[in-house]
């Protein structure tokens, strides 16, 4: 009787999954494979009728309107997506460089109608122009700013305001004190809705919440360097705390990353003057309860995602310090590639002189996913200088973080040695580069070579891999992400999850960047997954795909 008790406990109650166990992410990534008869026996159908809002709205607040002239950075794009800002250097930005860091990673771009409503471009890729991420901020008093809660507006492009005063301090306490949060005069906290993006891709979608918030971040990045701001992606915090502080309803949203943004070097300084009503912990903050308009007349739930966001989510500060410290431990542990066994070709970047100099805004103006590739040739130069200046590495906790020169006035290329390391490994499939025969490569980040794995023609397979579309057979390049999940997941759990999907949508975002800054042009693509790795192994085996875009010339459509 008692071992049936036991047993029924036990079954009504579960153990509540942790994130060091990465059952359920191996769990969600098995299940959410693409494969030739998992999308030929899908019955999904797209509801128009039931299509959800691309924006949030809170009916009952009036945002205030932001600056809307686009600041121009003169900052070299190649430059601003290579670069970083030293983590130490002083800086806070003004309302002015809070409406551009906004407008350029999230905000309109273009529109365009259709025959069922129009569309509204951001200014980042995202996957079927669904736009499931949500930036709000979080900040002291800044200039033009007073300190508070904001939720970005992409619409009205403006702020509304959630709460007043000082709220940091919650989100010090959320990442178990993180330097560059702790030091940040603003952090941007980025949501992910589940139905805006499931209503299309279904289960799918929680690794779109990497893609689409990792692209955003690309942008974000970029543009905090040609402002002279140092940025640092953090993606360890205590969930619970940073939902609660924005009051979102966690069931529908939830917080995937957070940007710290500038820094203080003066702690006592950036307090002042104390608000002696601010809260310090989530405990003491009231719910907000504001009401937003419902984004579809019915949601459909795809309990796994919840499940695997439940699983790699983190319960305290003590848990949240314990994982980053896996984070930096070295680079032991962490992935990494045997040397090369086969020929190898050098990297050829474009030279200082020859390197376009478009500047930031323009690019991230320009770009637009390639809708049609033309079969026309791409240079070597124009390939190395696209990996060269997209990998040098990302600022974020869950990487190790490379070494930067302590007095480095503005902007620093990150040099290549040390570089950081990087989760996400990079396949290529060539089919049209001056210079380069067309077959399969490994990219050796760390040694600036491309490793031949086969020669050939594979515009066809290339296709296929993309799931059966045009655009991966036609593009002059394919850029495959894979990586072995396996010391990932040893080392951060399920959360590693999280931040392999986000590292690939950085480092494609940064692609879509280079390839626009070099006039080319570029797309995000979904693909089979285990076809994907059966291409490139055995260099493969074990691992799985992540990532792909393609790129290319672009045919001009007129918009
Ligand atoms: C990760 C990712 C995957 C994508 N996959 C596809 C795809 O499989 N097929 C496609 O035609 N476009 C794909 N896209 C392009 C999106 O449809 C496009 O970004 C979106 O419509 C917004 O348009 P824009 O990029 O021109 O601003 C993808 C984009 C991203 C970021």
């Amino acid at each position: 009787m008692l071992g049936l008790c036991a047993t029924i406990v036990k079954l009504s109650a579960p153990a509540m999954p942790t994130n060091a166990n990465a059952e359920a992410a191996w769990n969600y990534h098995e299940v959410t494979k693409h494969s030739y008869t998992s999308v030929r026996t899908n019955p999904h159908f797209l509801d128009f009728g039931n299509q959800p809002l691309p924006f949030k709205i809170y009916p009952a607040l009036e945002p205030s309107r932001m600056p809307t002239e686009v600041r121009q950075t003169g900052v070299a794009a190649l430059s601003a997506i290579a670069g970083s800002v030293p983590a130490q250097t002083n800086a806070a930005p003004d309302l002015e460089a809070v409406a551009q860091l906004l407008y350029l990673s999230a905000g309109i771009t273009r529109q365009r109608k259709y025959s069922g409503g129009e569309i509204y471009f951001r200014a980042a890729a995202c996957t079927g122009a669904l736009y499931e991420v949500e930036l709000y901020l979080v900040c002291r008093e800044l200039a033009n700013l007073q300190a508070g809660v904001y939720h970005f507006a992409p619409a009205e492009f403006g702020l509304r305001r959630l709460r007043a005063g000082d709220y940091r301090s919650v989100l010090v306490e959320a990442t178990g004190g993180e330097p560059a949060i702790a030091q940040a005069p603003l952090i941007i906290v980025c949501t992910c809705t589940y139905w805006r993006n499931a209503w299309k891709y279904q289960a799918r979608t929680y690794r779109h919440f990497g893609w689409d918030n990792g692209t955003m971040l690309a942008n974000l990045l970029a543009v905090a360097t040609a402002l002279g701001l140092p940025a640092k992606v953090v993606c360890g915090f205590v969930d619970a705390t940073v939902n609660g502080l924005l009051d979102v309803d966690s069931q529908r949203e939830v917080a995937f990353s957070l940007v710290a943004v500038g820094h203080d070097s003066d702690l006592f300084a950036q307090t002042s003057p104390p608000a002696p009503t601010t809260p310090r912990t989530l405990a003491e903050i009231s719910p907000l309860g504001f009401e937003t308009v419902p984004l579809s007349r019915d949601e459909v739930d795809y309990p796994l995602m919840r499940e695997m966001h439940a699983a790699s989510s983190l319960d305290s500060a003590e848990e949240v310090a314990a994982w980053r410290g896996r984070t930096t431990l070295g680079s032991t542990g962490m992935p990494s590639s045997p040397p090369p066994a086969g020929p190898v070709v050098r990297l050829q970047p474009l030279s200082d002189g020859e390197m376009p100099r478009d500047p930031i805004e323009q690019v991230i103006l320009r770009r637009g996913s390639s809708r049609q590739f033309a079969r026309t040739p791409i240079t070597l130069a124009q390939l190395s200088t696209l990996l060269d200046r997209a990998t040098r590495g990302v600022p974020a906790d869950f990487v190790v973080p490379k070494v930067v020169p302590d007095f480095v006035p503005n902007v620093v290329l990150n040099s290549q040695d040390p570089m950081g390391s990087q989760l996400n490994h990079l396949y290529l499939i060539v089919h049209a580069v001056e210079g380069l025969d067309s077959g399969a490569y490994f990219f050796h980040r760390d040694r600036g070579v491309l490793e031949c794995l086969k020669h050939g023609n594979f515009r066809n397979q290339a296709g296929y891999l993309g799931l059966g579309q045009q655009l991966p057979a036609d593009a002059a390049v394919g850029i495959f992400f894979l990586t072995d999940l396996r010391p990932i997941f040893d080392r951060l759990g399920n959360r590693g999850y999280r931040a392999v999907q986000l590292e690939a949508g950085i480092l494609g975002g940064k692609l879509y960047l280079a390839a626009y800054a070099q006039r080319l042009g570029a797309t995000g693509l979904t693909f089979y997954d285990d076809d994907v790795t059966r291409f490139f192994s055995p260099h493969a085996e074990g691992k799985s795909a992540i990532f792909l875009v393609a790129v290319g010339h672009s045919v001009k459509r007129k918009r």
